[in-house]
């Protein structure tokens, strides 16, 4: 019998964002999004099974908070519901980057914490039940299940498919994080006030569907300017959307706004590299691999910057040890 599995998954940072829900459906999405998965960024979780009537969860080495607990125990109650899994286990789960700060920490940990179950199941899962799974606990932690350029379609219970392998992508990415607070309001119930009260929700969800199909032509064809230009303009109208909610969503910071016009300077000037911004007020660039420390270097000197994580596209989530 199986009695500690390590899995570990990175997160994904979306060119053509997830946000809203299809109310009524179980965790889908109501916008077709691309991610590329970032192999600086890691999420390792811990599962070993134990003799309690409790499961037991440590986010970076201490008891998980009220929600997040509630959260996960959800989802390893959908496993168990499911008759996949038996049993309580402890769940130990380590970042090597900010926490719940809209750096997609969501994404890695359930598709760490799918993988890492599925060695306990009493059955073979395939890729995209895995995938289906993780979209469960959360939707961007479907498209970590694979590496490289990932697409999540539209559809009432969608599984990811990869665009490119890691070693086939030329371009990486630099995240500039600029306050590692937690943030206020999580993805989940920020995608539900722009539904319910965005006067532009509708008009994101058209452009959404608009920028997916452009981004997976410009991807096939391996065209770095179109991809920067459309993963550029989804984010600022994916934050458009959330702005625009009464009550309004910021999850900016003066800082952010810094990045993102110098990141245009940059291009006037003949220098391309693309910002995207998710539910925090992190910016995340889009460069070509060979300009990635060039990038690093000119962020160092924007004011509110605080530490900057340089990384090529990364691999599948996936069991490390298991005993
Ligand atoms: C802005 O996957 O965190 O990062 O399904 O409620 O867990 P839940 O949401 P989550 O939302 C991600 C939102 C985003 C865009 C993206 O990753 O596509």
């Amino acid at each position: 019998m199986i009695i500690r599995v390590t899995a570990r998954a990175h997160p994904n940072i979306a060119l053509a964002k997830y946000w809203g829900k299809i109310p009524g459906l179980r965790n889908t999405p109501a916008t077709p999004s691309i991610s590329l998965t970032l192999q600086a960024l890691k999420t390792e979780t811990i599962i070993e099974r134990v003799d309690s009537n409790k499961d037991k969860i440590y986010l970076n080495d201490i008891p998980a908070d009220k929600d997040s607990a509630k959260r996960i125990s959800a989802y390893i109650d959908l496993w168990r519901n499911n008759k996949l899994i038996k049993g309580r286990f402890t769940i130990s789960s380590v970042n090597n980057f900010p926490t719940k700060a809209g750096l997609a920490s969501s994404s890695s940990g359930f598709a760490a914490l799918t993988v890492g179950l599925s060695g306990f199941a009493n059955r073979k899962i395939s890729l995209p039940k895995l995938s289906r799974l993780a979209r469960l606990g959360s939707g961007s932690a479907a498209r970590s299940i694979l590496g490289g350029l990932t697409a999540l379609p539209l559809n009432p219970d969608p599984a990811t498919k990869q665009l490119l392998p890691p070693d086939e992508i030329p371009w990486g990415m630099v995240v500039a994080v600029v306050k590692a607070d937690k943030k206020k309001i999580g993805s989940g119930k920020g995608m539900e006030i722009c539904r319910k009260h965005s006067p532009y929700y509708e008009s994101w969800l058209k452009q959404a569907a608009a920028d997916y199909k452009n981004m997976l032509s410009a991807i096939r064809n391996l065209d770095f300017t179109k991809v920067g230009e459309i993963a550029e303009a989804n984010a600022l109208a994916m934050h458009a959307c959330m702005i625009a909610a009464r009550p309004s969503l910021k999850y900016w910071s003066p800082a952010t706004i810094r990045i993102i016009q110098s990141v245009r300077r940059w291009r006037d000037n003949g220098f391309e590299a693309y910002a995207t911004i998710d539910a925090g007020p992190h910016v995340i660039i889009l460069g070509k691999k060979e300009d990635l420390t060039k990038i690093s270097r000119r962020l160092r000197h924007i004011e509110g910057v605080k530490s900057i994580i340089k990384s090529n596209a990364g691999g599948n989530a996936k069991i490390v040890r298991c005993k």
